[in-house]
């Protein structure tokens, strides 16, 4: 055949494709989402994802040397806490000794080189499990529970985070966390928004993880863009850019490979993408049934989103692609 484009041709010469890859996964690219409670000793296992945790602080501090050593550097902490110390306001979240405020201390007191993200969200704190505070006609109040996250920001900076990663979708909290970090001096902590966060199904694990469903399912609508709508998720990034966030994040990532592409090619700011509980857990379910190689399969999915435009990726599975990289 007189082929005047073979692509074939350099595809087999195996010692050249490393240098024709267009993108390759980095331990520095990856965040490892934490779960901290203030019920276990030492570590419980999370049923609906495996090789996941809650830790204890005083096990996560001794398992961050060792997450160290295989260079993971970037960690965002997640609280789980009992039912009693839930209330329809979440206000835990406003006490200083609540668990990840303590975690962060001890973690910054052992080590220097790490960067901790706090999530600032009411649903681990609130017996409803909603993101916010709940008006009379029962949909999260916006201006309220921003009120909230903005003194929840404060007591995460006094606390040592240096990152703030808003998770909640209310309208224009981002703008007065900016305003109330800055108020008080935190003009270093750098806002990590969940722009483009997207109503999914996919989070299911987590709220186990965090015990927030209670076994029922939680209607986030209200609040969480619709999966449909990509033109409403850029507005949203559009809105947070302006609003002075320093990291634009979409969530889910897989799924929403669109966005993340679209993200990148319109906004400077870097993008981050949240491979979710779901993503991780369907990965791995299919591997326990022995019908998917869940080393692989982890490794392709995260290429493919670094690939759309994602420079930083929070994932489940950053302890076992770190390892393997
Ligand atoms: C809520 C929050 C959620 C996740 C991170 N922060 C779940 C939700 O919106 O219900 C999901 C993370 C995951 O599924 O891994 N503030």
């Amino acid at each position: 055949m007189n082929l005047s484009r073979r692509p074939r041709r350099l595809r087999e010469l195996t010692a050249v494709k490393p240098m024709l890859k267009e993108f390759s996964l980095l331990k520095e690219d990856l965040i490892l989402p934490v779960f901290v409670s203030d019920t276990c000793i030492e570590k419980v296992a999370i049923d609906s994802m495996p090789g996941v945790y809650r830790w204890s602080i005083e096990g996560l501090v001794e398992q961050i040397e060792n997450w160290q050593n295989i260079g993971l550097h970037a960690f965002a902490l997640f609280p789980c806490i009992s039912d009693q110390k839930k209330c329809p306001e979440g206000k835990e979240a406003l006490n200083p000794e609540s668990i990840c405020y303590k975690a962060v201390k001890e973690i910054k007191r052992r080590f220097s080189d790490l960067i901790l993200i706090a999530d600032l969200a009411l649903d681990p704190f609130t017996s409803h499990g909603h993101d916010g505070i709940l008006s009379a006609s029962g949909k999260v109040d916006n201006d309220l529970t921003i009120e909230m996250l903005c003194k929840s920001a404060l007591i995460a900076a006094q606390s040592g985070f240096d990152v703030v990663a808003p998770s909640d979708m209310m309208d224009g909290r981002v703008a007065e966390i900016r305003n109330a970090l800055d108020k008080n001096g935190f003009h270093d902590v750098a806002i990590l928004s969940y722009s483009a966060k997207f109503c999914s199904s996919y989070y299911g694990p987590f709220r186990d993880a965090i015990a927030s469903s209670q076994n029922k399912p939680i209607d986030k609508s209200g609040y969480q863009l619709d999966p449909a709508n990509f033109r409403e998720a850029m507005l949203e990034l559009r809105l947070d850019e302006q609003e002075g966030a320093d990291i634009l994040m979409i969530k889910p990532a897989e799924p929403y490979l669109d966005v993340i592409k679209a993200a990148k090619e319109k906004f400077s700011l870097p993008i981050a993408a949240y491979q979710v509980s779901g993503e991780y857990s369907r990965i791995w379910a299919a591997g326990k049934l022995g019908w998917l190689d869940v080393d692989k399969c982890a490794h392709e999915s995260l290429t493919c989103i670094k690939r759309a435009g994602a420079d930083l990726i929070l994932t489940y599975f950053a302890e076992r692609i770190a390892k393997s990289l």
